[in-house]
Parts: structure tokens; sequence; C-alpha cells
């Protein structure tokens, strides 16, 4: 089979690698990608926002199925666009349509959903401009901290946790009136604070059934001990090790199937990845927030931890067999740790030259911003690459990845040393 991945980072190097290793693959083509999916597919520079020239590539290389990483593209209707081109109606593009794109696009719109599904997330309310006035009696009825959203895509920057009442309404009235966030804060969604540990859990649909692919924890801030500001991720470990099988049974029940069968009372047929993010409020599970995508750099410890063909799931999505195929997942645990750019997630310097051991067996390395130049590999982003080791016990594959981490090089280079330091003891 010929796929196309759509993407650049860690997350679609991962999905690449899996893929590579299919006995059924003939041609794997990533766009734009970077030089870590160079080495497991061909690499082909696109905008992935111009679905035209998606589109005639699919013809050229004559795909058959077409994984889209990022969340943009889906926003923007690929998917939509996909349906609606007579061409491509044997071309199986994983990833939902426009409108429940907006589960991840729209707080407001995935708000909206969940109360209509009674599935259980924090106590909002949504305001814009005229309605502001309401946003600052609201906030005065909550007790902080305070935690305003913007509502559209905002680059993972939309979220404000604020400790005091004045600043909140300072931030509502900048957001809304001062357009903080551009557009994406036109509409703000003011929620309940909830206390509790994070964990990220992944489903691959057809839009019939699902498969729960493994769970995940991922470590946002940039500091050790989740200190310092909010980045992609700079590490994750698979799987969330506090979640057992009743937990998880739990998150199916209230969480998961509520969401897929409101999928279906909308007549939302969504094939594609929905990644829940969850926090465990107590015992509870209540949804933060949708994404319509894998998740980075949980995909760099979800798809190691997958035993099965990844491409014969994909493969029973295209053919109308998905239930039937089997996900076998590993045991082990598996942990990666985030190299990256100094002075990131604010302004840091690209085009470091990275040195490289030649010889790495225990650990996987997956590209996040790297590019390549004569022979030769440069940084190319913020987050750089991620080491992955995956072991029966979480503290020896900490270790390992941060023995190879140690061994890469690049100028400013920075990692945290505590991925994972929360769930040794579990
Ligand atoms: P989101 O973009 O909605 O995932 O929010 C970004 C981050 O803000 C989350 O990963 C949480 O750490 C935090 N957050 C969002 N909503 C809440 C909430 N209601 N209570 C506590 N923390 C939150
Ligand atoms: N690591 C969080 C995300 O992919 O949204």
């Amino acid at each position: 089979m010929n796929v196309m991945i759509i993407g650049s980072g860690g997350r679609e190097h991962a999905i690449a690698w899996k893929i590579s290793k299919s006995s059924m693959i003939k041609k794997l083509i990533v766009c734009p990608g970077n030089a870590g999916t160079a080495l497991v597919a061909q690499n082909v520079k696109l905008d992935i926002n111009d679905f035209n020239k998606i589109k005639s590539l699919c013809l050229r290389e004559e795909i058959d199925i077409v994984i889209v990483g990022p969340e943009d593209p889906l926003v923007n209707g690929i998917s939509d666009y996909f349906k609606l081109q007579k061409e491509l109606k044997d071309v199986t593009l994983v990833g939902p349509c426009k409108n429940a794109a907006q589960l991840e696009g729209s707080k407001d719109f995935a708000k909206q959903f969940m109360k209509k599904y009674n599935i259980p997330t924090a106590k909002h309310k949504t305001f814009d401009i005229d309605s502001i006035d309401n946003g600052y009696i609201f906030l005065e009825t909550l007790s902080p901290p305070y935690v305003l959203k913007a509502d559209g895509l905002a680059a993972g920057k939309g979220v404000l946790i604020v400790d005091n009442l004045i600043e909140a309404k300072k931030c509502l009235k900048e957001m809304i009136l001062e357009n903080k966030f551009g557009n994406a804060s036109n509409k703000v969604v003011i929620e309940e604070f909830l206390k509790g540990t994070e964990l990220s859990v992944f489903v691959l649909t057809d839009g019939s059934t699902y498969k729960i692919l493994p769970t995940a924890k991922d470590y946002k801030r940039i500091g050790e001990k989740d200190t310092g500001l909010n980045t992609g991720g700079m590490g994750a470990v698979s799987p969330a090790t506090f979640v057992d099988r009743f937990y998880l049974e739990k998150i199916e029940l209230e969480i998961i199937k509520p969401t897929i069968d409101g999928l279906k009372n909308e007549n939302i047929n969504y094939i594609g990845f929905i990644f829940f993010g969850l926090i465990d409020v107590a015992g509870e599970p209540k949804v933060i927030e949708y994404n319509v995508r894998m998740g980075d750099p949980e995909s760099e410890v979800v798809f190691p931890r997958i035993k099965s063909d990844f491409l014969n799931l994909l493969l029973g999505i295209k053919n109308g067999t998905f239930s039937e195929k089997d996900l076998h997942i590993d045991k082990k645990v598996a942990v990666t740790v985030m190299l990256a750019s100094k002075g990131y997630p604010e302004s840091y310097e690209k085009n470091k030259l990275i040195y490289l051991p030649e010889d790495f067996t225990e650990s996987l390395i997956f590209h996040s911003g790297t590019k390549s130049k004569k022979g030769k590999l440069y940084t190319n982003g913020g987050r750089v690459m991620c080491v992955t080791s995956l072991s029966e016990n979480l503290k020896l594959a900490l270790e390992r990845s941060l023995e190879l981490s140690s061994k890469i090089n690049f100028d400013g280079k920075y990692y945290r040393k505590d991925i994972g330091y929360d769930l040794i003891n579990y």
C-alpha cells in the first residue's frame, strides 16, 4: 500500500517509523517531513494547507491512505475537500471532517458537545463582546485560580490560568476587546479550575467502532518538577501508570463511548484519532480538552508500544473490517525525553549542527525540528528531537533515554531529566 503522512514533527516521525515496519507498505511519503522522516520515508516539500497540491501528489503517487498529523488542515477542511473530489474517492483520509474538527478548533463547540452528551468536564460559560459584562460577574462567582480559554486555535497558547480576580478580569478584557489571541479570543470560555493529575487517552475510530490506543502522560512545562512556561511537551510516558484496567473502563464508559455515540448522533462519520485530554479529580475523570489528532510527544511513546501492524488497522478502516482487527500493546513502559533549543518556548536559534552517536540500539530517536544539509544534521525548531526507551521498569527506561540524550550534542541543548519522576512508584 502507498501511504502519505501530512506534517513535520516528532509525531509524524513516530507514525512514519511505525508504518515503515509494515509488511504491506510499498511507498511511504511524508509532507513536508523532517530529517528524521527522511530516514524511513520520502519527504515531499508541500504547504500542508494547499489541498490542491496534496490532491495532485496523491494521484501522481497512487496513494491509498493519507494520515493527517496536525490539526490545522483538519480544521481547514481537508477531509471535506477529499470527499468532494471524485478522483480521490478511493483514497482513505485518516482525520475528521471540518465540523468534527471543531471539537479541537472551538472550545465552546467542545463544551456544548460535552454538555449535550453528559460527558464530565469543568463547569463553564462562554462570553463575547456583547456579554463581556456578564463575564466579569461570572468571574466573581468563581474561586481562584481562574481559567480563561480562547475559543479558537491559538497555537497552544490560548489558555490562561490566573490567580487573582482583578488580573482575571483584565485578561478577559484583553482577550475579547483587545484581540490578545487575534480572532481566536473573540469568544472566551471561562471555566472552573480542576485540581488533579492529567492524562492523555487516544482512540482510533472508523466512525462506527473504536480501538483504545496506549494511554500516556505528557510533561508540558519547560522546567523540572513541572515549573515554568507551558510548551508543546518536554517528554511523555506511556502508559499513564496510575490508570488501571478499572479506571480505563470508567473512562471508556463515561467519556469515550458517549463521545463516539454523540458523534454518530450528530451524523458525523468520524474517521481518525481522538485525543482525550483528561484530568483525574479524586478518582473522577473529566475532559479538559479534545484534540482531533494524536499528541506530540505522546505519539513518540504510544506508537513504539503498539505491537500490531498499524497499517493493517488502517486497512481495516479502508475496507470496512476495522472491528475485526486486533490491537496488541506492549506491556513495557515507554519514556521519551525531548531535547529542545535554548530559549524555547520563547525565542530560540536554529541551524545548530547536531552530533548524533553512531550506535544507539537501546533507544529510538524521533526528530521534531531538524533538517539536513549536505549530509549534515541541523536544528530547525524549538523542540529538536526526542529519545524514547522501553523497559519493564520506568526508571530504567528513563535512565536509558537520559544516557542517549547526554550523548546527542548541539549548541543550546536543553532537556528535562525528571520525565516520569512522579510515576516511578506506581
Ligand atoms: P487546554 O489547551 O484546554 O488543554 O489547556 C492547556 C492546559 O491548561 C491543560 O493541559 C491544563 O494543564 C490546563 N487547564 C485547562 N483547563 C483547566 C481546568 N479547567 N482546570 C485546571 N487546569 C486546566
Ligand atoms: N502534547 C500535547 C499535544 O499534542 O497537544
